[in-house]
């Protein structure tokens, strides 16, 4: 398969959510693993390194400066996750229907461009202080994905407006979008953890 990645299966059968775990820049697919066991204890979890090296960091596509993105790259890796998520469907047996990205930072934004690209493959995502990924020529549609972003109100890389656009941008398209306000910078706190269990606890019933 395309990506280094690896694979945890729910112990309560494969009609579980599948948690896709995103990292942030210079993290892997080990890194999210304690956070997703929190928020959703009886999931399925899949963690995907990203392809992209930046001075030997992994990440999901490449940027040309912080928060400068390179579209064109940014468009093609995000086909290619796709592609990804189709294959690991398959090859693991999960339910389609239940796939969730769980993002931070770099991973967050990816995830947004999988949703607003390649709806097909999620269900919806938890997005972890994400910023607009690029601006699609046409929204899609969105109805029915269900979407969490977790934004810190002091963060320095992400400015407030950037998130509020994004969510405008997920409300636009129809998505079930919950915009969560954190008093916290880019780094994640225990208040996130709290919020983005409530919201998957929700997702079960
Ligand atoms: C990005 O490059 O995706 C954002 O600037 C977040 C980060 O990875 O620092």
């Amino acid at each position: 398969m395309t990506f280094i990645h690896k694979w945890i299966p729910s112990a309560t059968g494969s009609n579980e959510t599948t948690l896709l775990l995103l990292h942030g820049t210079g993290g892997n697919e080990e890194d999210l693993f304690p956070l997703a066991r929190f928020l959703a204890p009886h999931a399925a979890m899949l963690g995907v390194r990203g392809k992209v090296l930046e001075n030997g960091m992994p990440r999901f596509f490449r940027r040309l400066a912080e928060g400068v993105f390179d579209e064109e790259d940014l468009i093609f890796r995000t086909h290619e996750l796709a592609r990804f998520i189709e294959e690991a469907t398959k090859t693991y047996s999960l339910n389609p229907e239940r796939i969730y990205a769980v993002g931070y930072s770099n991973g967050a934004n990816i995830a947004a461009s999988v949703l607003f690209l390649e709806p097909a493959v999620l269900s919806g995502a938890v997005l972890f202080r994400a910023m607009v990924p690029l601006e699609p020529a046409e929204l899609p549609d969105l109805a029915g994905k269900r979407v969490l972003m977790l934004s810190g109100r002091h963060d320095p890389i992400v400015p407030a407006n950037n998130s509020e656009t994004l969510a405008q941008m997920f409300q636009q398209a129809g998505a079930d979008i919950t915009l969560n306000w954190q008093n916290a910078g880019h780094g994640l706190t225990n208040s996130d953890l709290a919020v983005a269990r409530k919201w998957m606890e929700q997702l079960q019933n």
